[in-house]
């Protein structure tokens, strides 16, 4: 028989298994609850300013009923948005995300951009933008700001960044923006956005928290580790405020669709247009279906609004911004990989087992827009530089994501396309001849011809700059992290040995780098260096349009508590008879 005690003691058990259930019941609920609270998966950010609009941009998880921008005072004004579904944007097994998935996998993503109107570019506005989900349930972003385009005369703070691709220092490095100069009036971009653009938690939600728009949205949670440290960094609100003009990137361009079992494969599986429509020569071979077959900027093209040009489209263009005339380039290949190993599908060569099997071939370190002279990009370009938006600008500037001049590994080889070299059953090479250079034996002589003072460029993750006998700034900015070094002393670049086509060291193409003017980091003798390559200290640069410099900022996050300190300024040469 049980005793009042075995009774009160199976009471309090059976009431605290209860109260238990309870509890593991309203936490499963108060989870259920928190997915369930609506987002947006991005802050809106602006594009394609105009004298008196700009586009408000964000992106959603549903279709929604209604997308609309508030404005103005107390938000009486509205703009309603255009709705737009990505067309590629995937997951994959390689995706660091909350699902895990076992093969690439569409992944459904709207886009939303209403053009906000009758704005005067004296007049910086409040905005907020909500979207309403098919249940009515509605979510509105925190508040932004908007304005028109500058006039010229406007003195500016513009951004120039390149390399993010979530690399470790990218949220360290726009907080420091944000914390160092502000809100910036825009973002120059030299490309590689992100890793794999069809990837589309690269843009909006790695769980490592440092994706693309967290970054320039100071929305990211990205933790560094370092010296036993953890900070963890938030990136920078930029783009909420602040159009961004991009150039497109090596990390911009998809390989062939849907031809591999991962989206990095699929990154890596591009083929040149010539290539792909030869091998469909006997089949249809519509645009669209050569592209699936060669490579492809959609992603990138569809989530930005970028200015256009009439042959390049968005994908070289020219825009005006304050004083600042800036012409974007298309200049980017796809990157191999160096080895010369009979297993190689590299820059030099095809894989042995692939010497006859075209199929297979890599066609070297291809380019994917034609630049050389007299191609619709290069006519394009000399028709900018001679137009009176372009010579009347008191600053000329023009971003590509290829360098011409740099210590970097990426300038190597040649900006030229490969020359095949079959050796029947033995071998396919490519050369690369160093003086059939597109940018330097075309390009970079037209710009020095239309008095460009600045020419600004990324791909191999460290600062460094040059200057042209006639006063022509060369900059690569934005150290992120993976670094790739500078080439010199005891770094050489993995090329062919004993050939003057391939430098193994400083700039192939003839220039000396500069040391920074304010705090050059000093070598392992205690020697300046003329280049920041670092994967602890990273770096950033601002044009200052109201005195014409630039200057570049560097922050150690080994010493998270540090200060970050300007260490170069330079000035752009000022030209005689414009604004
Ligand atoms: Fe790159």
């Amino acid at each position: 028989m049980l005793n009042l005690n075995t009774l009160t003691r199976w009471f309090v058990a059976v009431s605290l298994v209860a109260i238990c259930i309870i509890l593991m019941k309203s936490t499963a609920a108060e989870q259920t609850f928190m997915a369930s609270v609506p987002q947006l998966l991005s802050d809106p950010f602006l594009q394609l300013p105009t004298a008196n609009s700009v586009r408000v941009v964000w992106f959603t998880e549903f279709a929604g009923s209604g997308h609309t921008v508030s404005y103005g005072r107390d938000f009486r004004q509205s703009a309603i948005a255009t709705t737009t579904k990505l067309s590629r944007t995937r997951e994959d097994q390689n995706s660091v995300i909350g699902t895990q998935y076992k093969k690439p996998t569409k992944r459904d993503i709207w886009r939303h951009e209403a053009e906000v109107t009758k704005l005067d570019s004296n007049i910086r506005l409040p905005y907020r933008v909500t979207s309403v989900r098919e249940d009515g349930k509605s979510i509105t972003s925190k508040e932004f700001t908007l304005t028109a385009k500058p006039e010229p005369g406007t003195p500016l703070k513009i951004l120039l960044t390149s390399d993010h691709q979530l690399k470790p220092m990218t949220a360290a490095n726009l907080q420091k923006v944000v914390e160092t100069v502000g809100k910036v009036d825009a973002v120059f971009f030299a490309g590689d956005l992100v890793n794999i653009p069809d990837r589309a938690s690269e843009w909006f939600d790695d769980n490592r928290g440092g994706a693309f728009f967290p970054c320039l949205q100071g929305r990211a949670k990205y933790e560094l580790a370092k010296n036993n440290i953890k900070t963890t960094y938030i990136g920078g609100e930029i783009i909420q405020h602040a159009p961004l003009y991009a150039a497109i990137g090596n990390h911009e361009v998809m390989g062939r669709y849907e031809k591999t079992g991962s989206l990095d494969d699929e990154f890596g599986d591009a083929y040149p247009r010539e290539a792909a429509i030869a091998q469909l020569l006997r089949q249809k071979s519509d645009r669209a279906f050569v592209k699936d077959y060669s490579f492809n900027t959609d992603t990138y093209e569809e989530i930005f609004t970028l200015p256009q040009s009439d042959k390049g489209g968005e994908k070289y263009y020219a825009v005006t911004f304050g004083d600042v005339r800036l012409a974007v380039l298309y200049a980017t290949n796809i990157w191999r990989t160096p080895s010369l190993d009979k297993s190689a599908k590299g820059k030099y060569q095809e894989r042995q087992q692939d010497v006859n099997n075209p199929d297979e071939w890599g066609y070297g370190q291809h380019i994917f827009e034609d630049i050389f002279r007299g191609s619709p990009q290069y006519n394009w370009l000399e028709e900018e530089l001679n137009s009176p938006q372009f010579q009347a600008a008191k600053y000329k500037v023009v971003m590509l994501h290829h360098p011409p001049h740099s210590l970097g590994d990426n300038i190597v080889p040649a900006y030229t396309n490969p020359v095949q070299i079959i050796d029947t059953n033995e071998s396919v090479r490519y050369e690369y001849p160093k003086d059939q250079d597109y940018l330097i034996r075309d390009i970079v002589p037209l710009l020095e011809a239309a008095n460009v003072q600045l020419v600004f460029y990324g791909h191999s993750h460290l600062w460094n700059r040059f200057v042209s006998s006639s006063g022509m700034h060369f900059l690569e900015t934005s150290n992120v992290g993976n670094s790739y070094g500078a080439a010199g002393g005891d770094k050489r670049r993995d090329v062919p040995v004993g050939d003057d086509n391939y430098a193994a060291t400083g700039d192939p193409n003839g220039l000396e780098p500069i040391l920074p003017t304010i705090t050059p980091l000093l070598g392992k003798n205690g020697q300046q260096l003329p280049y920041l390559a670092s994967n602890d200290i990273t770096a950033f640069s601002i044009l200052d349009t109201a005195t014409g410099g630039v200057s570049s900022y560097k922050f150690d996050t080994l010493k998270p508590d540090s200060e970050v300190v300007k260490f170069d300024e330079f000035k752009l040469k000022s030209i005689a008879g414009t604004n």
